[in-house]
């Protein structure tokens, strides 16, 4: 090749450099559009109506004792006495039904009133136990062990009892499932005192600020019927095979790191993510947490104690502001519950020491969600031949 002919090259050699580093970044960019879009479009919803072979959970019912100034009373004639001092009336009252702070604490700490010490003790002393609370259980008109299937479980509210749920029983499978030959399930049983009822996902538990999940305050001797419909969300197989992110959803037993070191529940869910997380805030203002979700001896944490509680009370709205940033993704298994019957309040006149509580399903559910990867790498891998044909690009 003479120098001729290599001049002759320069134009074409300067039409390539100027081609190639004008069309390059639009490449770029359109790869990383089509990326993105591959990510952003890769899961998919469809309804699904082919109902004759499913089962649905029941829902999980759980039951909290709300907080009863005249029962508290009582018991606090029956252990410290009739001439006790009645500060201290307050002080159990706000530890036993904990909702965050506790402004009477400090006339244990800084006065000289003696207040007991042992939190755990206190509870079991003024909180009822399971068969106080409930009794009278029948599933689908059968009788049922009450305290059997009604379980405890560790909430914000303090211990509550849940039934057919999974962080309760600590089991991947529920108790009670709903389908053709079983029938939709309804629930009947009673309880002695006022209460918190909440209907929610067998994974899910109750926690501060539950929006969207179905409770009702049931006042002793007020009877309550809820009826409801259940949608469930079916993952397809396909999902098991992308990750976490491009899912957009955490499976139950996909815990985090949080959770498993803590080990307050068992499987993953929003709630208990959201309670783990409030828990570590806890910790961080206060190096302890308070003694409905602290274990007693526990090698991760301590259980607050008056000191502590004071501390969770001087921060109270800190713990809040922060409790509102933890970022927890969505469930797979995310039921959705809505409420088609709700009895109204009768029997204002409380003749009955009992409550009469139904819950059931209307009917078995119909349609169901289904979600599944829509497109698979081999989709994206394509995608890429058509942009290089376009591109005139051998690869
Ligand atoms: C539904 O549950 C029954 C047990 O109650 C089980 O034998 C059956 O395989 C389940 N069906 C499906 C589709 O999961
Ligand atoms: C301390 O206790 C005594 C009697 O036991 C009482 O007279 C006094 O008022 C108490 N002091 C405070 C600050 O509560
Ligand atoms: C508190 O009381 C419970 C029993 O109610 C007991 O098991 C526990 O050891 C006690 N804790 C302390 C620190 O004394
Ligand atoms: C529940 O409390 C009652 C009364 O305090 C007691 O008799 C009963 O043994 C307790 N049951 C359990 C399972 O602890
Ligand atoms: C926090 O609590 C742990 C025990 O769980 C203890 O070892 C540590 O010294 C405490 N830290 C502070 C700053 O009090």
């Amino acid at each position: 090749m003479n120098w001729k002919e290599k001049l002759k090259l320069i134009p074409k050699t300067i039409f390539y450099i100027t081609f190639v580093g004008s069309v390059m970044p639009m490449y770029l960019n359109i790869s990383k559009g089509l990326y993105n879009n591959f990510i952003a479009t890769s899961i998919s919803f469809y309804l699904d109506t082919l109902f004759l072979n499913w089962n649905t959970s029941f829902p999980a019912v759980t039951i909290c004792e709300l907080y009863n100034g005249e029962k508290l009373w009582d018991l606090s004639e029956k252990y410290f006495g009739i001439d006790h001092d009645l500060r201290l009336d307050d002080v159990v009252g706000e530890i036993v039904y904990f909702q965050g702070s506790c402004t009477a604490c400090d006339t244990c700490d800084n006065q000289n009133l003696t207040c007991p010490q042992n939190f755990t003790q206190l509870l079991d002393m003024f909180r009822s136990n399971c068969s106080e609370l409930i009794g009278n259980c029948k599933y689908n008109n059968n009788f049922i062990e009450c305290c059997d299937h009604f379980q405890p479980l560790r909430t914000e509210y303090g211990l509550c009892y849940a039934f057919n749920s999974n962080q309760a029983n600590k089991a991947a499978e529920v108790a009670y499932i709903n389908n053709r030959r079983a029938g939709a399930g309804h629930l009947t049983f009673e309880v002695t005192a006022d209460i918190q009822l909440f209907l929610h996902s067998p994974f899910e538990i109750p926690f501060l600020t539950a929006d969207g999940m179905i409770r009702e305050t049931v006042l002793q001797g007020w009877n309550k019927e809820i009826i409801i419909t259940a949608m469930e969300v079916y993952n397809h197989q396909s999902l098991s095979t992308i990750d976490m992110d491009e899912r957009k959803c955490r499976f139950f037993t996909e815990r985090t790191d949080l959770g498993s070191y803590l080990e307050l529940y068992s499987f993953y869910s929003f709630s208990t993510c959201i309670v783990e997380c409030a828990f570590s805030i806890h910790l961080k203002f206060c190096n302890c947490s308070n003694h409905f979700l602290a274990k007693e001896g526990s090698a991760h944490y301590r259980m607050c104690d008056y000191e502590g509680l004071m501390c969770l009370t001087d921060y109270y709205y800190d713990i809040l502001e922060e409790r509102r940033q933890c970022d927890c993704m969505s469930p797979c298994e995310e039921p959705e519950y809505n409420i088609i019957f709700n009895s109204a309040e009768w029997n204002m006149k409380r003749k009955s020491d009992l409550t009469k509580i139904r819950v059931g399903l209307a009917e078995l559910p119909t349609l169901r969600y289904v979600r599944k990867v829509s497109k698979t790498n081999l989709d994206l891998l394509s995608k890429y031949k058509y942009l290089h044909m376009y591109m005139g690009v051998n690869v």
